[in-house]
């Protein structure tokens, strides 16, 4: 054989090891959440619709109330305006306290999941209930200090488990490393169970770890800046997707 078709031949023989054997291991659906917390808020229609003709199925809005974390960002109005220039999947996470007194509030805005944090109630029960209520998916999200154990209890009542990968409060941080081992843990936990809940991570993430969270048993990556500040986003997106 020519030394062309030998490279040919083993260019091949690598996709097909490639595909057959390597992508059925993490053969779970890939879903990006971008996150709004970093568009252009002069801009929130047109880049909401830029998310809508994206390779994003979901859309991650974080709700911040100067208590919980140190940083407001925005409420109903504005939840309800995205919602109306979409009709992708709203991903919202609350970063308030006493996340019971809104939820019901929240899917009533447009809410497709609602997502609360452990750390911010006594009541986890109560915001599980009544999201569950309410229609809208059930999520529970742990800050990096928060043990995976945590929430083991609570598994077979939820949608799904957001680990937080900064802290939470803003947007463009350095991812914190020891995240990807609780992705592991937590998806040996939800499997182990026989349980389908979704594993989202939100903070730091770009196209430089996706793949690796994915292949860590990540559902759902959400990226802020990494799409927001990219000179082409939706190019962006699909590099998260293909990682
Ligand atoms: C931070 C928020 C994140 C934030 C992520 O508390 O929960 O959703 O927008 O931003 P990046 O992707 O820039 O880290
Ligand atoms: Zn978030």
């Amino acid at each position: 054989m020519s030394k062309p078709k030998v490279i040919l031949f083993f260019g091949f023989l690598a996709t097909f090891v490639h595909r057959f054997f390597c992508i059925p291991m993490s053969n779970r659906k890939r879903i990006i959440s971008p996150s709004m917390l970093s568009a252009d808020f002069g801009h929130l229609e047109r880049d909401t619709k830029m998310i809508d003709r994206s390779a994003a199925e979901w859309v991650h809005i974080d709700v911040m109330d100067g208590v919980f974390v140190p940083n407001i960002s925005f409420g109903f109005p504005v939840l309800k305006a995205i919602t109306e220039s979409t009709d992708k999947f709203m991903d919202v996470h609350l970063m308030i306290v006493e996340p019971e007194k809104y939820v019901e509030r929240f899917a009533k805005a447009g809410a497709d999941l609602v997502t609360f944090h452990i750390e911010a109630t006594d009541n986890v029960q109560e915001c599980i209930d009544l999201i569950r209520r309410s229609g809208a998916k059930v999520g529970v999200s742990i800050k990096p200090a928060t043990p995976v154990s945590a929430i083991e209890h609570l598994l077979p009542q939820l949608d799904l488990v957001l680990i937080m990968s900064v802290e939470p409060g803003f947007g463009g941080q350095s991812f914190i490393e020891g995240s990807t081992d609780k992705v592991r843990e937590l998806r040996t936990m939800i499997d182990s169970k026989g349980l389908s809940v979704l594993i989202e991570i939100d903070g730091g993430v770009s196209r430089h770890n996706a793949g690796e969270l994915f292949e860590a048993g990540c559902d759902v990556l959400v990226a802020g800046s990494a799409v927001f500040k990219a000179p082409d986003p939706e190019e962006e997106i699909l590099a998260m997707l293909e990682a």
